[in-house]
């Protein structure tokens, strides 16, 4: 019984004395402290700390917030500590703004904890978006008066992007590739080949693997609708032990402005052990019945080729159909400077090389000929020579902008002048006018500017990369074939 009432006195007592805790809630205006006067306030802050931390209690995309920890001062100042406040200005595309004020539960009765340590509390809020700069700025409460400069602490905090560890789970990273594991593989075949493996995603179908030793030594598309290993072998004109893979991938959410992979190439394990002599009969004899059947293939190739041929004859006349039979289109493509060139013009102008059997003339692959003929008449000269003027538009700004594409190294800091302005001013004229017309196209990557500083051309067939590149094609090879029949309709 007396155990009992004594037990019954310590919780009592423990209930008399209890270690105080937050209670945060949001205070975005000025505290009503701030409005009276005190005699004495307390002192600042000791330490303050921001860590980014996945919590699972939030949904979606507020699932990441900062874990914001500050550190008492030991000093008796802290019996006179109410709150502490905590504002968070977040300063990327736009600014903003907010507090928290955490109110202690009991006054502070000692100036560390009864356990010893230094009173440290942490609050976890403030969802944290991608690549931004936090300024976090806590200060004590009550606050020193209106005309003195109170004791506050401040820290800064970048927010890592969607490479980081705990930003990859934001849905705008899951969504760029954030978190595929393509577990990149690449060795070295011989002198010409590179053997490349990767796990492909289900985010996409359709990625580009670069092999980089400085400049790009190879290079090759990869088209795979299911996730799955994928092994491609991609030729390479140099050295390419120690060199760079970069795995391009362009899934339907992010174009090609994904989160890239990059892996090593390395040396192929050794496989070809010798073969013993007296083992080369039954060799031979199991290469047999391969040799038939390759010959079979390309015998049966050799047929549905000339069937092809026949058929295409027939039907030339009719359909649109592309055959690299007919000579390319000439295609001068312009592009504002501020445009990413690897991203957006190498696929572009690869694009427009591979798939539309086009021969681009481009303003960075020309530099020399520009400066020797003036941008003007190296303009004129181009007009004439080219079938079709793309005006490649872009509106999106990448950050990530790196890299080169075949011929000449490029990258948009390097772009000495922008030759848009001039292109679009000299083209203008021909945009009024229906004769000159058909000769101008207009390609986005994503869906078109309404701010747009150049709004004559909106008179020109306007095509979306992402969408319609289909149409597009059909097009840019419909007019050559327009052409063609023009040339034979005239004889
Ligand atoms: C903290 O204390 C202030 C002043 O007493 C009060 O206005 C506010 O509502 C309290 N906040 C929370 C979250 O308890
Ligand atoms: C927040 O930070 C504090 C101090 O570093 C730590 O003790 C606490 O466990 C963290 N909370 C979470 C949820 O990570
Ligand atoms: C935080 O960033 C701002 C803006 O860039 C800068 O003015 C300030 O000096 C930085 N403060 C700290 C503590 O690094
Ligand atoms: C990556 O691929 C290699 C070779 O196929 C395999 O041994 C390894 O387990 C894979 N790693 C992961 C994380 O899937
Ligand atoms: C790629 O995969 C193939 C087939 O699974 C395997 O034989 C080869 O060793 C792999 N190569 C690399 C570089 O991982
Ligand atoms: C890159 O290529 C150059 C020229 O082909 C070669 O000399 C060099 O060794 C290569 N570097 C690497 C890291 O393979």
């Amino acid at each position: 019984m007396s155990l009992a009432l004594l037990s019954l006195a310590a919780l009592c007592w423990g209930a008399a004395t209890p270690e105080p805790t937050t209670q945060c809630g949001s205070e975005t205006g000025p505290s009503p402290e701030w409005m009276v006067q005190h005699a004495l306030t307390p002192g600042d802050l000791r330490d303050l700390r921001v860590q980014p931390v996945k919590t699972n209690i939030a949904t979606e995309d507020h699932s990441i917030l900062m874990n914001i920890s500050w550190i008492l001062r030991a000093d008796a100042s802290i019996r006179l500590l109410k709150a502490t406040k905590i504002c968070v200005t977040g300063k990327s595309n736009f600014q903003s703004y907010s507090c928290v004020r955490c109110n202690y539960t009991d006054a502070f009765q000692s100036q560390t904890r009864p356990s010893g340590g230094k009173w440290t509390f942490s609050y976890i809020g403030f969802p944290i978006e991608l690549n931004t700069l936090y300024l976090i700025g806590a200060h004590n409460i009550p606050t020193a008066n209106m005309n003195e400069d109170g004791p506050s602490m401040s820290v800064n905090f970048t927010s890592p992007g969607c490479l980081d560890h705990i930003m990859k789970y934001k849905k705008k990273c899951i969504q760029e590739g954030s978190l595929w594991d393509p577990n990149i593989t690449a060795c070295k075949k011989n002198e010409k080949t590179v053997e490349l493996n990767f796990t492909t995603s289900p985010l996409g179908n359709r990625y580009m693997a670069l092999i980089q030793n400085n400049t790009i030594i190879g290079f090759s598309e990869v088209l795979e609708n299911k996730v799955k290993r994928t092994s491609v072998v991609i030729p390479v004109t140099g050295e390419s032990e120690g060199a760079v893979v970069q795995l391009i991938p362009y899934f339907h959410t992010c174009g090609n402005d994904c989160i890239r992979r990059k892996g090593t190439v390395v040396l192929c394990p050794q496989t070809g052990v010798p073969v013993p002599p007296d083992n080369n009969r039954s060799m031979f004899r199991g290469w047999l019945p391969v040799l038939l059947l390759a010959l079979l293939v390309a015998a049966w190739v050799l047929a549905a080729g000339i069937f092809l041929l026949w058929r295409h004859e027939r039907i030339k006349k009719t359909s649109f159909s592309t055959t690299t039979l007919l000579p390319p289109i000439k295609v001068l493509v312009v592009y504002p400077s501020e445009i990413c060139f690897h991203h957006t013009v190498c696929y572009f102008t690869e694009f427009l090389q591979n798939h539309c059997r086009s021969k681009v003339i481009l303003e960075k692959w020309q530099k020399k000929k520009i400066a020797e003929m003036g941008p003007v008449q190296w303009l004129a000269t181009q007009k004439k020579a080219a079938e079709k003027v793309i005006f490649l538009l872009s509106n999106h700004a990448s950050a990530m902008c790196n890299g080169a594409c075949g011929k000449n190294q490029g990258s948009p800091s390097e772009n000495s002048q922008d030759l848009f302005p001039l292109a679009f001013n000299f083209f203008c004229s021909d945009l009024r006018s229906q004769t000159h017309l058909h000769k101008y196209m207009v390609v986005y990557f994503r869906k078109a500017d309404t701010k747009d500083d150049y709004s004559a051309l909106n008179v020109c067939p306007t095509y979306h990369l992402m969408t319609d590149a289909t149409a597009f094609r059909k097009e840019l090879l419909h007019i050559k074939q327009q052409v063609s029949v023009g040339k034979i309709s005239q004889d």
